[in-house]
C-alpha cells in the first residue's frame, strides 16, 4: 500500500566450520547480510564448550538476542550433532540447539552446513523457484549434500560419503583431495563428474548446485565435466552457510 512502511525481515546466523566461525545479521528480504560478517578462528581443540563460547561472543557483538540459526558441518537430528567427520569426535551425541541457547540466550536452530546453503540457494540464489529433485553439492574439506524435493528439505542426506569405486566420494573428489593430490583441474574434473554421475544415476536429480569455495573458479572445471544433470554454480558462496541457516530459524510472517 503506498506510504506503508513494511519492517525488514531479520534473522541471524552463524556458520561453525572446521578453521572459522562466523556469525552476521541478515536482511530476509534480500538473502543477503545486513552487516558485515565476524570471523573467528575456530578454537584448538574445537570442544562444544570452546565452540559454544566463541558463538556466544559473536552473538553479544552485535547484540543479538533474536532466534539464532547455526550451521555445523555433521548430521544433525533434531538439533543433536550424530556424526562427526571432519570435526572433534566429542560433539557426537551433543545437543547443539541446548548447548547454544545456553550460550547466547537465543532460541537456536542447528542444521547440517550443506544444509544451510541449500536453503539459502533455494530461498535466494541458484534454486530459486526451482521445482522436483534440486540436489546441491559442497566442495570443500569434505563433499556436502543438499536434497530438496518442490523446494523442501529433505534433511542430513551425507551424499559425501557415497562409494565411487570403492572408495568415499569426499575422500577422492572434495576441493581437499585436489590439493592434497596436487591435481590438475583436468584430473580433479574427471574425478568430480564420476561422482556426479553416480548420484545423478541413483538420484535423477532435475537440477545439481555446485557449492562450497572452489565454485567461484567453476570456469576451470565445470566446461570439463560431461554430466546428463543441468548443472549450475551456487550464488551465495561464502553467505550461503549464514543466510541460509538465519533463514531457516526465522519464522516468516503470515500470509
Ligand atoms: C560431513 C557432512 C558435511 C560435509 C561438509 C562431511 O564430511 O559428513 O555432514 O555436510 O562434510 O562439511
Amino acid at each position: 500500500m503506498a506510504g506503508q512502511q513494511t519492517a525488514v525481515r531479520q534473522g541471524f546466523g552463524v556458520d561453525i566450520g572446521g578453521s572459522g566461525i562466523k556469525g552476521a545479521p541478515v536482511d530476509l528480504d534480500k538473502g543477503a547480510m545486513a552487516a558485515e560478517r565476524l570471523r573467528v578462528a575456530t578454537p584448538q581443540p574445537s570442544t562444544p564448550t570452546a565452540v559454544a563460547a566463541v558463538v556466544g561472543d559473536i552473538c553479544r557483538h552485535f547484540n543479538w538476542t533474536g532466534p539464532l540459526g547455526c550451521t555445523f558441518p555433521a548430521v544433525v537430528q533434531n538439533g543433536v550433532a550424530r556424526t562427526a567427520a571432519n570435526v572433534d569426535k566429542a560433539w557426537i551425541g551433543t545437543d547443539l540447539a541446548v548447548l547454544l541457547s545456553t550460550a547466547t540466550g537465543s532460541q537456536v536452530t542447528a542444521m547440517n552446513d550443506a544444509d544451510a546453503a541449500g536453503v539459502a540457494e533455494m530461498a535466494f540464489g541458484a534454486g530459486r523457484d526451482q521445482n522436483g529433485v534440486v540436489v546441491l553439492v559442497t566442495l570443500g574439506t569434505g563433499i556436502g549434500s543438499a536434497l530438496f524435493v518442490d523446494g523442501r528439505l529433505v534433511p542430513n542426506t551425507e551424499l559425501g560419503h557415497l562409494e565411487v569405486s570403492g572408495q568415499e566420494a569426499e575422500t577422492r573428489a572434495s576441493d581437499a583431495a585436489r590439493d592434497r593430490d596436487n591435481l590438475s583441474w583436468k584430473d580433479w574434473a574427471h574425478r568430480l563428474q564420476r561422482y556426479l554421475r553416480t548420484l545423478e544415476n541413483l538420484l535423477w536429480p532435475d537440477l545439481i548446485i555446485l557449492g562450497g569455495g572452489v565454485s567461484k573458479k567453476a570456469t576451470k572445471f565445470v566446461p570439463l565435466m560431461d554430466v546428463r544433470t543441468p548443472l549450475v554454480t551456487a550464488q551465495l558462496l561464502n553467505d550461503a552457510g549464514i543466510v541460509g541457516a538465519a533463514e531457516a530459524a526465522t519464522p516468516r510472517p503470515p500470509g
